[in-house]
């Protein structure tokens, strides 16, 4: 996979070269290169942002300036600035992907989605964002080329100083499911936000006990079934507990009648909508 990250602070994306996703890069498995976007302003400065039209607090990135860059980086032009030498643009199709607190909140399904694609573009702005028609245009041009689609995304409902941690966010989400970069690709499947959909279930290390607090007994049985049967469990409560909605968005389907049992012990009512945690009606499907 190819991932292009366009940023005013290339230092902030150093991380990359480090763990997983720095062994993926070695490997071969995973392509990223950072750029500057100052390479493709045309003055002394290097200008990269100004003032609002509306008036407001601080400063808009200019959107000639991104344009230029981001035509270059998806391959829409193949005449490269003698400035900008360093680009090496590939065949599309690519993904350009805007971080921005107004976008559609990631999760792992996106994440998973992403990691089908061949050629991410991930655009970092700075300040009070970049001007709302770089979104708009590329938007337009994915109408007209199948080979480019725009996303705007957010890490979640706060404010960051700019896109890079989010793109540093991204890319470890989106590498780690890359074949060959998670040694056990098991480990994938357990984990929280994994295939059940659930929170994952507490884990346990040596010694078995610590600070006066014990390992779960069924843990040390060697009972593979009771086991199983534990973390399912653990991972229903601690979802129900902790993420109620996870489990109210959750397939009917997916979950067996010891996960009813348990969860009407806790007050919830599970209909043929699915779970529902105690005091929420189910909807039904003929709401409206
Ligand atoms: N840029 C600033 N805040 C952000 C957020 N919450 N998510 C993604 N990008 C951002």
């Amino acid at each position: 996979m190819r991932v292009d990250v366009l940023t005013i602070f290339p230092e902030y994306l150093a991380p990359l070269d480090l763990s997983l996703v720095g062994k993926a890069r070695s490997a071969g498995i995973l392509d990223v290169r950072v750029h500057d976007l100052r390479d493709w302003t045309l003055d002394r400065h290097r200008t990269v942002d100004d003032t609002p039209f509306g008036g407001g607090a601080g400063m808009v990135m200019r959107p000639d300036v991104w344009g230029r860059a981001l035509d270059e980086v998806l391959g829409l032009e193949r005449v490269v600035d003698a400035s900008a030498a360093s680009v090496d643009p590939v065949a599309a199709p690519a993904r350009l992907l805007i971080p921005t607190p107004s976008g559609t909140p990631l999760d792992q399904r996106t994440a998973e989605a992403l990691a089908r694609e061949s050629h991410l573009v991930i655009a970092c702005g700075r300040y009070e964002g970049i001007d709302a028609r770089v979104a708009e245009h590329y938007r337009r041009v994915a109408d007209e080329h199948e080979s480019v689609s725009v996303s705007e995304f957010s890490l979640g409902d706060y404010v960051l100083n700019g896109g890079e941690v989010a793109a540093l966010v991204l890319i470890e989400a989106v590498a780690r499911l890359l074949p060959g970069v998670v040694g056990n690709p098991r480990s994938l499947d357990e984990e929280s936000h994994g295939s059940s959909g659930l929170l994952e279930y507490g884990v346990y290390t040596k010694p078995p006990t610590w600070r006066g607090l014990d390992v779960p007994e069924v843990l040390l049985s060697g009972h593979h079934a009771r086991i199983e049967r534990w973390r399912r469990d653990e991972a229903l409560r601690r979802t129900a507990e902790r993420r109620p909605e996870i489990l109210e968005r959750a397939d009917p389907g997916a979950f067996d009648p010891h996960d009813h049992d348990l969860l009407s012990s806790w007050g919830w009512t599970t209909g043929p909508g699915g779970p529902r945690r105690p005091g929420e009606a189910d909807q039904g499907s003929s709401a409206g």
